[in-house]
């Protein structure tokens, strides 16, 4: 069976306490039984991960490049949090290691603080879901399954 990795990053732990106006009410383990159910209708596991650490995100994006040569993981579905409008390191990280990345934001970045338009994690994915709620997670991996799953 073969598998999508789910890497969320930094505050994301904190989802379902953290500014519910803007990120709803349910938590990360919430987000990770929806996409597990997702995941078990296509046939596919989830390998689900958090880190508030940007190089604990930049080696989990190698070891997903390194998964998918080996046959064994699909591609990424990552929510980089706050590292999306900073991170060179992870757009440098997801282009090295040839890895396919749908780019999911809980809430619509463009209808906030201008700091928020901006990403580095954009260029480098194969697509993107803004301000869906915790539903984008979901919706990014039919993406992912759609433009990647032969
Ligand atoms: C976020 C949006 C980011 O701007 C923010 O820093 C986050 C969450 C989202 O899911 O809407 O931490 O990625």
């Amino acid at each position: 069976m073969s598998t999508i990795m789910i890497l969320n990053g930094p505050n994301l732990n904190l989802l379902g306490q953290r500014e519910p106006e803007q990120y709803g009410h349910e938590t990360l383990a919430d987000v990770e039984a929806m996409c597990k159910a997702e995941a078990a209708k296509h046939g596919y596991d989830v390998d689900f991960r958090q880190s508030n650490h940007e190089g604990v995100l930049v080696d989990a994006i190698h070891e997903a490049g390194q998964l998918i040569k080996a046959g064994k993981l699909l591609g990424v579905v990552f929510n980089p949090g706050a590292y999306t409008h900073t991170s060179i390191a992870l757009h440098d990280a997801i282009k090295g290691a040839e890895v396919p990345v749908v780019e999911v934001h809980i809430s619509n970045v463009h209808a906030r603080e201008a700091f928020r338009h901006h990403s580095y994690i954009s260029p480098c994915a194969v697509g993107i879901v803004i301000g869906m709620g915790v539903q984008g997670y979901v919706l990014g991996m039919q993406g992912l399954l759609n433009k990647v799953a032969k």
